[in-house]
């Protein structure tokens, strides 16, 4: 806290509670009036958290203050606001703008790393549909205990953004237990690596230019091959299955996965299962130019916000050109994990064998699996039913490859 950040002699100006934008930072210090003086709330920058609101609203709290000398930074944050609220007229309570917020400020993770009696150094979170319970407070210093109860909360496992450092950590000290890699059946390796890529993707669609991270994701692609050169049965530990909600990180690692189990399955040599794999993780690094809004939207889309979200195949190939890294190949995953035999996807509408294999086999992951992935307002379909509605779009996948990959799921 600034030291002018301090009880101040100043009438103030008032901000309704209500009129505070959850998931925005506030761009000047919040006072509330204790006893007829303006005491400190929130620091100027303060992102105001769904709890937060909540807080004040229920210790009965309904208006705050502003420093005189700040008015016209109140006006523009409450006229910003007030567009805000315009836009997301349809949603009145706040209740997916807040869901939103929880998505972007948490990570999920994979509770196969975690087992009872276990100790974490971050806390445990459950985000199941729209609500967001903490299951353990720990830091580094106070580490958490592990119980079965925590591993049983419904929902996915999240932990906070700043905590992934210290999850990152732990995964390493878990490569390092030799007994605990055992205990999991040596599986302990194969998630962490999914783990991890999980990370850095989410890095990525944060820093897209990050060249570092660029170069970790195709380390992690090698190591996911190995993974399923190795035993082709990883394919199932590097996969998060149905029962997550999306995530674009999540949803990014398993279409990598499933493309590289296609590519594996029809004889590809490694080199270029290397291509495909790094293509298929980024496929969709464009969405980092995509607001969080328009992209955890729930239910339909309008017009406008499809064509945003259509915008993010060209913004990936934008990102990736950048990254002289990134092999030529590659790309095609990126650009064409939309495009459909039949000529009617987006963006360039490509057809029958314009398409290249690496665009074939990203598009029948990609869409296996977002149908099988939960949405807070859709259920996810089982991959039988995914399957048998994607063979049923007959002419705009690749009958060969769609064969090939129902028989691998059909192993797993
Ligand atoms: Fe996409
Ligand atoms: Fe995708």
């Amino acid at each position: 806290m600034t030291t002018q950040f301090r009880e101040i002699d100043d009438a103030g100006i008032s901000i309704e509670v209500n009129q505070l934008v959850v998931g925005a930072g506030i761009p000047f210090d919040v006072y509330m009036k204790d006893r007829g003086i303006l005491t400190p709330l929130f620091p100027k920058g303060m992102v105001v958290s769904p709890d937060a609101k909540n807080g004040l609203l229920q210790k009965g709290i309904s208006e705050v203050y502003a420093r005189a000398e700040d008015s016209s930074a109140v006006a523009e944050y409450l006229a910003r606001a007030k567009a805000r609220k315009e836009k997301t007229s349809g949603d009145p309570s706040g209740l997916f703008r807040d869901y939103s917020f929880a998505k972007e400020q948490h990570h999920q993770i994979d509770r196969a790393l975690l087992s009872p009696g276990r100790e974490i150094p971050f806390s445990l979170l459950a985000l199941d549909r729209f609500t967001l319970t903490s299951l353990v407070e720990a830091g580094e210093k106070s580490p958490a205990l592990v119980t079965a109860e925590m591993l049983a909360a419904p929902g996915d496992l999240v932990i906070r953004k700043s905590d992934i450092p210290l999850y990152y950590e732990y995964i390493n000290s878990l490569l390092n237990q030799d007994q605990a890699a055992e205990a999991a059946g040596g599986s302990v390796k194969v998630i962490a690596v999914k783990e991890n890529s999980k990370i850095i993707v989410r890095d990525l669609l944060e820093d897209p230019r990050s060249g570092e991270r660029i170069k970790q994701s195709g380390e992690m692609v090698r190591g996911m091959i190995d993974c399923v050169l190795d035993n082709r049965d990883a394919l199932y530990d590097l996969l998060s299955l149905r029962g997550y909600d999306y995530y674009t990180y999540t949803h990014s690692v398993n279409v990598a996965t499933l493309s590289i189990g296609i590519g594996a399955a029809i004889g590809m040599e490694k080199e270029k299962l290397e291509k495909l794999g790094i293509g298929a993780l980024l496929h969709d690094i464009g969405k980092s130019a995509v607001s969080p809004e328009v992209l955890n939207k729930q239910g339909k889309l309008d017009q406008s916000e499809f064509l945003i979200i259509k915008s993010h195949v060209m913004e990936g190939k934008k990102i990736l050109q950048e990254h002289h890294r990134i092999p030529e190949e590659s790309f095609h995953a990126v650009l064409q994990h939309h495009e459909k035999l039949s000529g009617k996807g987006y963006p360039l509408q490509l057809a029958g064998n314009n398409i290249t294999l690496f665009g074939r086999i990203s598009a029948i992951a990609d869409c296996y699996d977002a149908l099988t992935t939960k949405r807070p307002y859709k259920t996810a379909f089982t991959p039988f039913y995914a399957l048998s509605l994607i063979a049923k779009e007959t002419g705009d996948y690749d009958p060969d490859l769609l064969r090939e990959f129902v028989k691998m799921l059909g192993k797993l």
